[in-house]
């Protein structure tokens, strides 16, 4: 089973330290040693921010933010790789065929940014388009995919399942209300859309999440569930023990 694991920078180092860190790569160890294959794509998280909100009073424009911002995610991807053992490659990824590369060779890719004008949510949905990944998961900072914004709408609700097509619009909603942030970004939302990927998105402030998620199937995120997929894939084993 090919996994793609895109952790935000807000999960992974939500400051910097190394416990998150290594629980988190205790998990894609466990996960590889049960046979899956993992691509890791980390972002930016508060220290991202931090830096590009110090270049932009300094005048820097937009893609030299994002130049920045990339550098960030990748200085979090070498934090994983530290905590990672033998089997990871030594440096991030730095596009989609490296980390495929990688991945034939049975090590562990870890990827941040790759170009400007994106995040790596959309790294994320790429990476698992490429190496044609049965399963994408976003650990994020947020229980799911929401009809609103929560911390702004009592009414807004979690969903379980979407389509592609009901994320793509559900993101697209988000993203017009200034200030909310989407848990995935509308690019990622369209790459999945268009390449059918199953994806979870959840919150993976504990990493066990995202092992059940990965072995069971069992989580309490939102499911994005290709349009036409039947019943739960067979890489799914049961959790009853
Ligand atoms: P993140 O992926 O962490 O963005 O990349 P984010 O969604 O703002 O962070 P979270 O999910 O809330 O933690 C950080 C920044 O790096 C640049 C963008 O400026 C992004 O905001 N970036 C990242 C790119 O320009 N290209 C990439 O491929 C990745």
């Amino acid at each position: 089973m090919k996994v793609v694991v895109s952790i935000g920078g807000s999960v992974l180092v939500p400051e910097p330290g190394a416990d998150r860190v290594a629980e988190h790569a205790g998990v894609i160890e466990d996960l590889i040693s049960e046979g899956c294959r993992i691509g890791a794509v980390v972002g930016g998280g508060g220290v991202a921010r931090e830096y590009i909100s110090a270049a932009r009073d300094l005048g820097a424009n937009e893609i030299e933010l994002d130049q920045l911002g990339i550098d960030v995610t990748r200085l979090n991807a070498r934090l994983l790789i530290a905590a990672l053992s033998e089997e990871s490659v030594t440096a991030p990824a730095l596009d989609y065929e490296e980390a495929s590369e990688a991945l034939r060779r049975d090590d562990i890719c870890v990827m941040g940014g790759v170009a400007p004008a994106q995040t790596t949510d959309a790294v994320g949905a790429a990476l698992a388009e490429y190496i044609d990944a049965d399963l994408l998961v976003y650990a994020t900072s947020v229980p799911g995919v929401y009809s609103a914004d929560p911390n702004e709408d009592d009414d807004a609700t979690k969903y379980d399942h979407l389509s592609a097509a009901d994320l793509v619009d559900a993101i697209a909603g988000l993203e017009m209300n200034a200030g909310a942030s989407a848990p995935v970004d509308l690019l990622a939302a369209k790459i999945i859309e268009r390449s059918g990927m199953r994806t979870i998105v959840l919150d993976g402030t504990d990493p066990e999440r995202i092992a059940r998620a990965v072995r069971f199937g069992d989580h309490e995120g939102t499911d994005i569930v290709p349009e036409g997929a039947g019943a739960e894939p067979t890489y799914w084993a049961s959790d009853e023990e």
